[in-house]
């Protein structure tokens, strides 16, 4: 009841604000269905019934972090190392328009180098001409200087996505080695907006030393920061990764994994209302811990899905956490299967359509 009053009267007021208290409140709800019912009839207000597919291609593995829960870290000397040639990403980029997905995401471990960055914007050149400049390119590829990202973005991606992994600054120094610098993933984020990429960020969900508080400061984090687009999926273990090994599967928090994936539903449902009109992906991760994760955050909130289009030899390698559905369909089955599912919640392809963040076309309008 104390909900149901509490959000009627809010969603008319144009810019919207929660307190701290409140989404805690929610984020500690066992089913908040009014939360749910509310956040998919803004949803279908804003953005409507259409999701938007982005072809994700993980180019490389080869990553110069280290980030304690991350599978592909620096330091995993398990993982075979790889990085895709420009032939094998114009396959996949070549599919992707073909079937009408408006846009593909370019994603990799994070490398600075000048090498690095001509490859991709060469890359880049080329993907824009086989497709007449009308595909969509998100790029995934970390902390890059002003420099770099501006070359990619003249070279023709117009989207980015870095995920601060958590805003809490104290909280990402223990999930990080000292030279892993807060600060700089945040100037970075600035500087993607300042060059006018749509940007997206995110942060996982449920990991060790996390609190509901720290997940209520991330959604006004993302307010703050204005951000067009936002990511967010459960953290789940890797077990070769130093967080694992020392705070293993069952940790302090009360973020346990059987909670991850409805707090992480919840986290969708309250982004959706502070912020109708951005861009929100339903992620693999969630996918990962529920067959039917996906849809069921597009049913309460997400707009955007990222099959992924890498090929299977590599994508076997890219395992950032344990039990990564590595699906081994072919790609048009992936397809059609995933509009049986959608059809069920409602939910529409919205093919040859990049999509765009809608809250970034009202900003630029
Ligand atoms: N669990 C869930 N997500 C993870 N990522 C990295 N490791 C894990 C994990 N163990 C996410 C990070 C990164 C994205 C590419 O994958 O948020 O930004």
């Amino acid at each position: 009841m104390f909900f149901q009053v509490f959000l009627r009267n809010f969603v008319t007021v144009k810019c919207v604000t929660m307190n701290k208290a409140l989404i805690i409140d929610y984020l500690n709800h066992p089913n908040p269905i009014d939360l749910f019912e509310k956040a998919k009839q803004i949803k279908s207000e804003t953005v409507g019934n259409k999701v938007y597919l982005r072809g994700l291609i993980e180019y490389s593995n080869r990553c110069a972090k280290d980030c304690y829960y991350c599978g592909i870290r620096a330091s995993n000397k398990k993982v075979l190392r790889y990085q895709m040639n420009d032939q094998a990403v114009l396959e996949a980029v070549e599919y992707a328009y073909h079937k009408g997905f408006g846009s593909v995401v370019l994603q990799s471990g994070e490398r600075q180098s000048q090498e690095f960055t001509q490859n991709i914007e060469a890359l880049l050149k080329k993907i824009m001409t086989l497709t007449n400049n009308e595909i969509g390119i998100t790029l995934s590829l970390g902390e890059q200087s002003e420099d770099t990202y501006r070359r990619w973005h003249d070279a023709g991606a117009k989207r980015y996505l870095l995920r601060i992994e958590t805003s809490n600054k104290a909280l990402y120094e223990k999930l990080h080695p000292k030279n892993h610098n807060y600060g700089a993933r945040l100037k970075s984020l600035q500087t993607l907006k300042k060059l006018n990429f749509q940007v997206g960020t995110g942060v996982m969900i449920g990991l060790p030393y996390q609190t509901l508080e720290h997940l209520a400061e991330d959604l006004h984090f993302f307010q703050d920061m204005d951000v067009d687009m936002v990511g967010m999926g459960p953290y789940i273990e890797h077990a070769d990764t130093p967080l694992y090994e020392t705070v293993g599967a069952r940790h302090a928090s009360p973020l346990q994994i059987e909670n991850r994936f409805d707090l992480t539903l919840k986290m969708i449902a309250l982004l959706r209302i502070l912020m109708p009109t951005i861009n929100i992906a339903a992620t693999t991760a969630l996918q990962t811990l529920d067959p039917f994760g996906r849809e069921k955050a597009i049913e309460i909130g997400s707009n955007v899905i990222m099959p992924n289009l890498t090929p299977l030899k590599y994508r076997e390698n890219y395992f950032l956490y344990d039990g990564k559905t590595v699906v081994r369909d072919t790609f048009d089955d992936t397809v059609t299967d995933l509009e049986a599912r959608l059809a069920r919640v409602g939910a529409e392809i919205g093919y040859n359509l990049q999509g765009d963040s809608l809250h970034f076309k009202m900003k630029s309008a």
